[in-house]
């Protein structure tokens, strides 16, 4: 925890989950490799299919910047590399993570290249992809400033960030939506999954995840330009795009 004080971009609260804490990216593997075979069930139940939209309406965005090489980091069971994968036929879509049990269910699903990688130290050279997504990953990873920096690495000159992620909605939404989060959320997933403890995490994650205008600051701030927010579905996510300088 201390590690992460005074850093920008990295989480100083901490919210404890169990042994470990969201920081700590060996217990994330591990919440991760535990809910791996009903991540997908559970997110669709709890979104009610709404997060199957969200994805493809980022595959139609990936697809329209015509890209021949997209990295979907953070990828999971693949779900949003697998829309991309229909939506850009003519791409080469890889899907990195460093969960492999994660990963293990998108190869299944048909992700055709995936790849077992620490999304803060990616094993690819400079300027690689014109395009690199992550979806509900971001928020997860212990230095967000250092991933989007990592992101822009591989990036080519001009080439595309598309960040997805939860936040909060504004107004009067916002105190009915985070009682949801905190109370019904860990509770429903836990009966889901048999595993409330690996989303107990969930409501405080979104709560310390930089949003809006704070999200576009810090996207910028590591090498892209014109960063902008699209919230969905009353501002319960967000989709951040911005342009490698
Ligand atoms: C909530 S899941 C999202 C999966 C998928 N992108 C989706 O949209 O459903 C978060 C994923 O981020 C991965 N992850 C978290 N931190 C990571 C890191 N530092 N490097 C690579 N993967 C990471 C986890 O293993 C997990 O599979």
């Amino acid at each position: 925890m201390d590690s992460a004080l005074g850093s920008p971009g990295i989480r100083t609260t901490g919210w404890r989950v169990g042994a470990g804490t969201i920081q700590d990216p060996s217990y994330v593997r591990e919440a991760f490799a535990r809910i791996a075979d009903r991540y997908v069930t559970t997110n669709h139940v709890l979104s009610l299919g709404t997060d199957i939209l969200w994805r493809k309406k980022v595959a139609r965005i990936v697809r329209g910047w015509k890209p021949a090489r997209v990295l979907d980091v953070a990828t999971g069971t693949g779900d949003l590399a697998l829309e991309m994968q229909d939506a850009c036929p003519g791409a080469e879509i890889i899907g990195s993570d460093f969960c492999a049990e994660m990963l293990a269910h998108a190869s299944k699903r048909g992700l055709a290249k995936t790849l077992v990688a620490d999304a803060l130290a990616l094993p690819f050279g400079d300027a690689e992809f014109d395009v690199v997504t992550v979806a509900f990953g971001l928020r997860n990873m212990a230095d967000y400033a250092k991933a989007i920096r990592e992101m822009r690495r591989v990036l080519k000159p001009g080439g595309h960030l598309l960040v997805l992620d939860f936040s909060l909605p504004t107004g009067v939404l916002k105190g009915p939506y985070r009682w949801y989060l905190h109370n019904v959320l860990p509770k429903a997933a836990g009966l889901l999954t048999g595993q409330k403890d690996a989303y107990e995490y969930l409501g405080g994650s979104i709560e310390e995840f930089p949003m809006g205008r704070a999200m576009c600051d810090l996207i910028e701030a590591q090498g892209f330009r014109g960063p902008e927010a699209e919230p969905l579905s009353f501002g319960v996510a967000a989709i951040y795009t911005a342009e490698a300088r």
